[in-house]
């Protein structure tokens, strides 16, 4: 298996890529949203493909990257029964997972918040703020609940044999790894400590209020994507490999088309006039690109995409003119008109 353990300094926040080394399918686990590029640069490098990416519950310092890796590259999101409703796939307890060779099982591990997740992927445990190096997650927001972790800790995770290895999603210390074994006899919340030891001791830490809690919670609850209705521009250079999982529609007048600016395959001609009846029968969480000749257009037919409540629109900036005359369309390309 490939694993990489990957680091976001600014929120402090381990994002886990595990792949199956022949098929190359891959998982990213808790991406954040400023590392996209990172995620994506390493992922083309080792030649992956992410099937899945899985978050360990709504996380209340950082973005997720997960809307933006499944609007960029086709990538299925997961969370928790109780995490956010726009996951392709919300898991509960038992629910496994195939990634190539690669199987992830998913464990219900609430207490720090009522949606987490730990994935196990063979003798790895994935704990999110479940169970943390010598730490356990805070229980004081998003419906956390310090006797429900303490069992989660005692009964679900220290469970697992002592050689089990825990890779929780931050460390603020500079640790990166640890076992089951090391966290019965070493995490200070836990060890020694009665249940109602615990729930005193978590009650009491009086910890500041995380300071992008306002901002990252409704976003993670949109996996991400802002309020859930943000436009993006995509840069012409790297529309190629975003086409094949999006619907990418061409707001120009169809006697544009006849022009040395050919429309792009596949694209699906609704003229900016007739986009709203067009859009009526569409999924709104499908991820949509748009095209016109000089982005204007498509950035108007974005907004009023948006405004219909869908969820991934993205245009490409300067339009056609920035993508060229020589797109590969051809003479035998069918422009599908939607009216
Ligand atoms: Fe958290």
């Amino acid at each position: 298996m490939i694993f990489r353990q990957l680091f976001d300094s600014e929120s402090s926040t381990y994002t886990y890529l595990l792949a199956d080394e022949v098929t190359r399918e891959a998982v990213l686990i808790d991406p954040v949203r400023e590392q996209l590029q990172r995620d994506l640069g390493l992922l083309r490098e080792l030649a992956l493909k992410l099937v899945y990416v899985l978050d360990t519950h709504v996380h209340a310092d950082h973005v997720t990257a997960a809307g933006l890796l499944r609007a960029e590259i086709g990538a299925r999101t997961v969370a928790g029964r109780r995490g956010p409703s726009c996951a392709d796939l919300q898991v509960c307890q038992g629910d496994q997972l195939r990634c190539g060779s690669l199987v992830v099982e998913v464990l219900e591990t609430p207490g720090h918040t009522d949606d987490s997740l730990t994935y196990k992927v063979g003798n790895h445990l994935f704990t999110g703020d479940a169970l943390m190096i010598r730490a356990a997650g805070r229980t004081d927001f998003q419906n956390g609940d310090a006797g429900q972790l303490y069992d989660t800790i005692t009964q679900v995770l220290f469970a697992f044999p002592d050689h089990t290895e825990v890779h929780p999603a931050h460390d603020y210390k500079g640790l990166t790894v640890s076992t089951i074994g090391e966290e019965k006899r070493f995490n200070a919340r836990v060890a020694g400590r009665s249940r109602a030891e615990f729930i005193q001791l978590m009650n009491g830490l009086n910890l500041p209020r995380p300071r992008k809690i306002d901002e990252a919670v409704p976003a993670n609850r949109a996996c991400g994507m802002q309020d859930g209705r943000t436009v993006r521009e995509i840069d012409p250079a790297a529309l190629g490999s975003r086409q094949s999982a999006t619907r990418l529609i061409d707001v120009r007048e169809r006697a544009e088309f006849a022009g040395e600016l050919r429309p792009l395959p596949g694209a699906q001609n609704v003229p900016l006039s007739t986009l709203a009846a067009a859009a009526a029968g569409w999924s709104r969480d499908e991820p949509i690109i748009v095209v016109c000749r000089t982005g204007v257009r498509s950035a108007t037919a974005a907004a009023d995409l948006a405004a219909m409540g869908f969820n991934h629109v993205a245009t490409v900036k300067g339009g056609m003119e920035a993508l060229g005359p020589d797109q590969d369309a051809g003479p035998a390309v069918t422009v599908r008109t939607e009216r």
